[in-house]
């Protein structure tokens, strides 16, 4: 038996969040038993080396240190969260996933993406979303509506280039991988965001049934 493990990228400020709850209440509403998460963090320990991820220290932290952490919580919310939860057929949909190291450490802080295919073969063996629901949205508008939330964690602080390659390796990501990413415009306002989830939630559907 094996659920189906979704999981949702894009910029902040683009309504990952808002999106994951609504799909995950239609979902139950079907009946279907739905898991929440998010990375980094899901787990006790996860949110733990989140938190040391978010915050601002006295030293700078080094993109490996950066990017070593986010896989050791990965593979904490793996083995803790991920694989029982798929085991027991349930449906997981994840606030973002390796996609985003991806697209931060490797688009963002410039590290090689071969040196995390490494690590993303280590941590997780053969597993990989089922799909990856992009919301992409003009770097202008995440940043504006990240600003409006209040006080920027570590990542929020940094500049426009940052997320303007960020985004690139989104949108490269998609293009390489389409059978795997279905890539809406976040840009909508959300009653038509949702709306373009209509399709989505149909072929989640079909998965689900042909499991
Ligand atoms: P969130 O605020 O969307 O929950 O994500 C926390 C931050 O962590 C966000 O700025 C993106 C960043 N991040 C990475 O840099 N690499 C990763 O692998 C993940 C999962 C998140």
């Amino acid at each position: 038996m094996r659920g189906l493990f979704i999981t949702l990228e894009g910029p902040e400020g683009g309504g990952k969040s808002t999106n994951r709850e609504y799909l995950a209440e239609r979902l139950r509403a079907l009946g279907h038993e739905v898991v929440l998460t998010r990375e980094p963090g899901g787990t006790q320990l996860a949110e733990k080396i989140r938190a040391l991820l978010l915050a601002e220290h006295d030293e700078p932290m080094a993109v490996d240190a950066e990017l070593l952490l986010m896989f050791a919580a990965r593979a904490q919310h793996i083995n803790q969260l991920i694989v029982p939860a798929l085991t027991a057929g349930r449906l997981v949909l994840c606030d973002r996933f390796t996609d985003a190291t991806y697209a931060y450490q490797g688009g963002g802080r410039g590290i090689d993406p071969q040196r995390i295919a490494v690590l993303e073969a280590f941590v997780q063996g053969a597993l990989r979303p089922d799909l990856t629901l992009l919301f992409d949205l003009p770097v202008e508008a995440g940043m504006a509506r990240a600003r409006q939330r209040g006080a920027l964690d570590r990542f929020e602080q940094e500049h426009q280039d940052f997320f303007e390659a960020v985004r690139h390796s989104y949108l490269q990501r998609a293009a390489a991988e389409p059978q795997r990413f279905r890539v809406l415009d976040a840009g909508q306002r959300l009653g038509q965001v949702q709306q373009q989830l209509e399709p989505v939630l149909q072929e989640i559907l079909e998965r689900v049934h042909a499991h």
